[in-house]
């Protein structure tokens, strides 16, 4: 079966991906910079072949790209900064380039239009117009906002979905969610099904819904509303940096166009936000 190096492996939309590829029966190469993180052996126990490497570095992936026929790319500014995702991304794409891979699968986030002024959507467009210009075959896949803001520890709901975000992007805007889970699916279909995903670009959201809604949701669930936790913008800021906050007030400033439609066309059971709170534990 077909090789696909899947980066950011260990963490939440390459893990998605990685098991939903290795559901689907296909060898899977999982890069890591620790191979002997649990995550990592979590991984080789799921089937994947886990290798060490480092997207910043050509060398340690050229030897992890040799005969794959696809790659997942997916890059994080909170870990390496903004000028550093972008520099992550572009040497994937050199790399699978040189390796002549059949399939790219990019894990982009945003609107897809320059001109935010969200940092972390215009490094994906920097990536992006790379990997275009190095004429690889490439699929796009650009969520918004991932339900697992809401239920993930490593996000501090508390502080972000229940606090900031209703502050700052405002209580009554839709919001279009996906979850990283179901990203993981998509990108799965994509690779098994290069003749339709091939040169696209796709805005995901499986549920529109305000802050507003997710709460009542949230209560609906639990039986009590979420706890947030007040935290001033500028200690958020002095700590995590600007970029989600300025993403939260442009998502104050400007609607959202995202048609869910497309996410069910390739995966019709994708989850609401009502289906993913019931999967979860309080
Ligand atoms: N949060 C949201 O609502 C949302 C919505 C849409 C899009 N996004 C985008 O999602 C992206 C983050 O994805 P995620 O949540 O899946 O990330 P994540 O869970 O933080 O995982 C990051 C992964 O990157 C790997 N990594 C980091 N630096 C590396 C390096 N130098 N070389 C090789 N691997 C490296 C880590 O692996 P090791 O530590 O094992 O090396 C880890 O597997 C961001 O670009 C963000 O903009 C987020």
């Amino acid at each position: 079966m077909d090789l696909v190096v899947v980066t950011g492996a260990t963490g939440r939309q390459g893990g998605a991906v990685a098991r939903h590829l290795l559901e689907d029966g296909r060898r899977v190469r999982a890069l890591t910079r620790n191979p002997a993180s649990p995550a990592a052996r979590r991984l080789a126990d799921l089937g994947a072949e886990v290798v060490k490497g480092d997207m910043a570095d050509p060398d340690s992936l050229r030897p992890v790209f040799r005969g794959a026929h696809g790659v997942f790319s997916v890059q994080n500014s909170m870990i390496s900064g903004l000028d550093g995702e972008v520099h992550q991304g572009r040497t994937v794409g050199d790399v699978a380039a040189e390796a002549g891979v059949a399939h790219v699968v990019y894990g982009s986030a945003g609107t897809g239009q320059p001109g935010t002024g969200v940092g972390s959507w215009e490094s994906k467009l920097r990536v992006q117009a790379h990997l275009e210009a190095l004429g690889l075959p490439l699929t796009v896949l650009r969520p918004m906002a991932f339900m697992e803001l809401m239920t993930d520890k490593d996000f501090y709901p508390p502080v972000s979905a229940w606090h900031l975000m209703p502050k700052l992007v405002g209580e009554d805007r839709p919001l279009p969610w996906l979850t990283a889970q179901d990203l993981g699916a998509i990108a799965a279909r994509a690779f098994a099904e290069p003749e339709r995903f091939v040169g696209a670009n796709i805005a995901l959201a499986s549920d529109i819904r305000t802050l507003a809604e997710c709460r009542a949701l949230w209560a609906e669930r639990f039986g009590r509303r979420p706890r947030g936790f007040p935290m001033p913008v500028w200690l958020f800021e002095k700590f995590v940096g600007k970029d989600l906050t300025t993403m939260w007030r442009w998502l104050h400033d400007n609607p959202t166009d995202v048609d869910p439609a497309r996410t069910y066309e390739i995966l019709p059971g994708a989850r609401t936000v009502r289906q993913w709170l019931a999967e979860r534990r309080a």
